[in-house]
């Protein structure tokens, strides 16, 4: 929530927002193109489809935007074809049939042989006793070879059996295989003639065995075990079909890995058949249908699309051997799991998610990145704390301790998805090289947000975050370097407009106080979220100020930083901020008071107002109201000055726009380059690299400080 407030704030002052998941869902505009386009270089995407699909026009033109394979979610299966002997059904199966003939995308056939969805006849006679076996492999070939000759001409391949290999946990000297009425007529047997049936049907289609819990390491090695056998017979098995009904707890990637590089050593073909990640735990055999968890909360969102995206990672690792990705249902609306477990990438209106744009928008580049090992722990963490680390990529990778939690989150870029090891240790190392400079972030574990015990504490997102810093190339200016220091003081001022005592920090220069010199004023404001902290603890204003004043670069002055009363706003209220209630504060009470209480200059000419984001809205609303008060503008991240809004050019004797290069820094750079053309002391500032954050409003400080009080 307040993630998006701040969003909003940030796209009304600048036009730009950081992209980050965890910030909610957000419209994402029709795609262009399709998954099957993104992945034209790894394998084929498929989905499942159902008769609604294929009739409704919007959904055939998702289908056939996004997919170049299909599979018939039910119409193809053993019960809905043939539900009495000899009394087929085909009208279902020959619709989606006939759609792929149309529309030229291949069919993945599923499923011929299955435990369920079969009528019993095939297996038993009237009285409910299993058939002899001679009779049950006729019934069987007759219809494998009805249904496998019908559709010959589109399908390209077939599940011939589906999940006959045992669920876990086994029991000793127990058998491999799932304890079925035609396991129990035939034995293994029965495996081995649905795929010589199919192959004497059709030699050109690909034969898959097919299963679920396919990454769980013992079932997968059974299902590798039975293949292997397979293959050793002779059986014209071609391939591995991963279901892939996974959630978004599991399995972890290195068991997929460890999955799809053990079926590879006995198939040339792996399929992931049926994926969807659910929102909740439930998998394979034990499915609970429809939890009752209509409202999805941003971090299931976030797990599910780390899942997704991490998943998607592994299998274009396995390319060679992988060649085509199917997804069971188009939308959440159509999935078997029930519309509450939202387990695809089209919501239930068919709309992408968020996780469908990072699915498709790889950096195959990133695929190949190696993070370099010299992580050294973060110069914000608390004394003895080694995590959070940075390398010299950028790269941050954290670790904390919560042996019981099921999950934790960073909020460091999209959201960064720790694991736990056997140790009860959760590690995670974002996805790629944060910018340069300090970032906020906390964790959200099991839904809860809470603080990294690793780092200190820093106001921001109007409460005590984590912190991590990157050090930037440049981060000399706000060093501790070997210098004259200046004075932060906090300072308690009577508001009668508030009915409150009120804080403030002041920074003095070194030498303040050694003489009798006046200094000038900067009134130095924070953003959204944050308070009176902020610009000296993570901003570091005052080192700033020794850095620019040991070079000899700026005209010493004293900087006042006080809470801007910027945090009860709310989604949609920004508009509505009064910024008078501060304009009192600011104007009537505390300039008084520290023009009362330190040396100062105590005149128009002597004060600065600047803002950083939120700030910069009440540098700009209030310097334009009290022209008679302060003699230098700057706004940071915070929007622009227009020349015609400045009532009188000579109010004003310098004003400085500036913001990071990923805001959206045209429109500062315009905005200055107006304000010069008509006469102002204007300058425009693009700090490289960085975004809506700290090191660009160390940067503009720095940047800004050299043309105050000349
Ligand atoms: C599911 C269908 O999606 C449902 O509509 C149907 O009621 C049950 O079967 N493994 C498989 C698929 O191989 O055929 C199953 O499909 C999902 C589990």
């Amino acid at each position: 929530m307040k993630k998006l407030i701040l969003a909003g704030l940030c796209a009304l002052m600048i036009g730009a927002i950081p992209s980050r998941a965890q910030w909610g869902p957000r419209a994402i505009p029709e795609p262009t193109d399709g998954l099957k386009d993104a992945y034209k270089d790894y394998f084929m995407v498929g989905v499942a489809v159902n008769n609604r699909n294929v009739t409704d026009a919007g959904q055939i033109a998702l289908i056939k935007r996004e997919f170049n394979s299909i599979t018939a979610e039910n119409a193809m299966k053993p019960q809905p074809t043939e539900p009495r002997k000899g009394e087929f059904h085909w009208e279902d199966a020959d619709r989606i049939a006939d759609f792929c003939r149309r529309n030229g995308i291949k069919l993945r056939g599923h499923t011929l042989m299955w435990h369920s969805q079969i009528g019993p006849w095939m297996y038993q006679d009237e009285d409910g006793k299993l058939l002899p076996k001679e009779e049950f492999y006729a019934n069987m070939k007759h219809h494998i070879q009805a249904v496998v000759n019908r559709y010959k001409d589109v399908v390209y391949c077939w599940d011939v059996v589906n999940e006959a290999v045992a669920d876990s946990p086994v029991r000793p000297g127990g058998s491999e295989l799932r304890d079925s009425p035609m396991y129990r007529i035939a034995g293994e047997e029965f495996i081995y003639k649905a795929f010589e049936y199919a192959h004497e049907a059709d030699p050109d289609a690909l034969l898959f065995y097919n299963d679920y819990n396919d990454a769980e390491p013992a079932k997968s090695r059974r299902i590798y075990n039975l293949v292997k056998r397979m293959k050793d017979a002779g059986v014209p098995v071609d391939g591995i079909g991963m279901q892939g009904h996974y959630n978004i707890y599991g399995p972890s990637m290195g068991d997929v890995d460890a999955a799809i590089t053990l079926y590879s050593q006995v198939v040339k073909h792996i399929h992931i058949t049926e994926l969807d990640i659910r929102i909740n735990e439930d998998m394979g055999g034990g499915l609970r249908f429809n939890q009752g968890q209509a409202r999805i909360s941003d971090w299931q969102r976030t797990l599910q699309q780390d899942q997704y995206v991490s998943l998607f990672k592994v299998l274009r690792k396995h390319k060679d051997v992988i060649d085509c990705v199917t997804f069971w249902n188009v939308g959440d609306r159509d999935s078997w799991l029930g519309v509450n477990n939202a387990p695809l990438l089209f919501d239930q209106d068919y709309r992408p998610k968020q996780a469908y744009l990072a699915v498709k928008g790889f950096d195959p580049k990133m695929d190949a990145a190696v993070i370099k090992e010299d992580f050294r722990p973060s110069e914000l963490n608390q004394p003895g704390q080694e995590y959070p680390m940075v390398n010299s990529q950028g790269y941050v990778r954290l670790r904390v301790n919560a042996p019981q939690a099921r999950s934790v989150i960073a909020s460091l870029g999209s959201g960064t998805v720790l694991h736990k090891d056997a140790d009860g240790f959760w590690t995670g190392t974002t996805a790629a090289p944060e910018d340069e400079g300090f970032h906020y972030y906390h964790l959200t574990v099991d839904g809860g947000v809470f603080n990294d015990p690793g780092t200190l504490n820093f106001f921001g997102s109007t409460r005590w975050e984590s912190g991590v810093e990157v050090p930037a190339h440049d981060a000399a200016f706000y060093g501790e370097r070997d210098v004259p220091h200046g004075n932060v003081q906090q300072i308690l001022f009577r508001s009668a407009s508030t009915d409150q005592l009120r804080r403030a920090f002041v920074y003095t220069p070194p030498q303040y106080g050694k003489d009798r010199k006046k200094y000038p004023v900067l009134y130095l404001q924070h953003g959204w979220g944050e308070n009176e902290y902020a610009w000296w603890n993570q901003g570091k204003a005052n080192l700033i100020m020794d850095n620019l004043i040991a070079e000899g670069r700026i005209e010493p002055f004293i900087i006042v930083m006080t809470y801007g009363m910027t945090n009860d706003t709310r989604i949609g209220g920004l508009g509505g901020f009064n910024y008078k209630d501060f304009e009192t504060v600011l104007c009537d009470e505390l300039v008084p008071y520290v023009d009362a209480h330190f040396r100062t200059v105590a005149r128009k000419d002597g004060r600065a107002m600047a803002g950083l984001s939120m700030g910069g809205m009440e540098t700009h609303a209030i310097t334009l109201a009290r022209p008679e008060m302060f003699a230098y503008y700057g706004l940071l991240s915070g929007g622009v000055y227009t020349p015609e809004e400045i009532q009188d050019p000579r109010q004003v004797k310098g004003i400085f726009i500036g913001c990071g290069s990923k805001e959206g820094p045209d429109r500062i750079m315009k905005a200055a380059a107006d304000l010069q053309a008509a006469g102002f002391n204007a300058k425009g500032y693009v700090s490289e690299g960085t975004a809506h954050e700290f090191l660009t409003w160390r940067r503009c400080l720095y940047e800004m400080a050299p043309m105050l009080f000349r």
